[in-house]
């Protein structure tokens, strides 16, 4: 979700007003995902690097995130949005894991879309926690060194419990990865948009889904 500072900048506004605006962004995608029929909707939203920004924008993120979470999992419930979350969850403030917990909670039975917040989320660290829990599973001989192949492996990533992505969208047209998902983007399609993070809107997602379906996807074949 990428352009908020920029967003703000250009009007003039501190940057926190350009992560508000995007909280609105948010609000829309996920409508956006419903409508269209999207199943899963991964948003990355705070990535372990982003610790380094100014203590005072970092607060104020978190507040942020704290607040959405409170104020929009009654949306949430009537939209029939599955709340979940990847990343290292315990670095973050405790009252922002507790509404994270309450709102993960409160979801957990709903089927119309699984929305995954990506918080506190390294695409390395991910890898390398998985690599810790295989080396695990086969100290306790639950698996046989020999058998690791990519399934296996996928099974101990943060998103076991989900499909790889179809599409990534990246707005505010950086054309990086940045730490994301780096296992799981092997595959995906990518549409990058010069619209910053705040004004990609239910009609940029829409237009990005179409886009997405007239490509032809080979998996390296032919
Ligand atoms: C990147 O833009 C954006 C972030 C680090 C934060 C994203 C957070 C939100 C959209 C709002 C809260 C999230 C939820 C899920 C409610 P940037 O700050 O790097 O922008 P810039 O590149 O223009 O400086």
């Amino acid at each position: 979700m990428d352009g908020n500072g920029r967003w703000a900048r250009e009007r003039g506004f501190a940057r926190i007003r350009g992560h508000e605006e995007g909280a609105e962004s948010v609000r829309d995608a996920i409508a956006g995902c419903i409508e269209a029929g999207v199943e899963f909707l991964t948003l990355y939203a705070f990535s372990t690097e982003n610790w380094r920004r100014p203590k005072a924008e970092v607060i104020a993120l978190m507040k942020l995130l704290e607040r959405f979470l409170k104020k929009r999992t009654p949306e949430l419930m009537e939209k029939n949005v599955r709340l979940q979350a990847i990343g290292r969850l315990t670095d973050l403030p405790a009252a922002c894991q507790r509404e994270l917990h309450c709102s993960i909670e409160a979801t957990a039975g709903n089927t119309a879309l699984t929305l995954i917040l990506a918080l506190s989320y390294s695409g390395r660290l991910e890898i390398i926690d998985a690599i810790q829990s295989l080396l695990r599973e086969i100290e306790l001989g639950h698996i046989d060194k020999a058998m690791i192949d990519p399934e296996t492996f996928s099974k101990h990533l943060y998103t076991r419990y989900y499909p790889d992505p179809d599409l990534l969208i990246r707005t505010s047209g950086e054309m990086r990865l940045s730490n994301f998902l780096l296992w799981q983007l092997s595959y995906t399609e990518i549409f990058v948009t010069s619209k910053l993070w705040p004004d990609f809107r239910k009609g940029d997602l829409l237009d990005a889904i179409r886009d997405y379906g007239n490509r032809q996807r080979r998996y390296g074949g032919i």
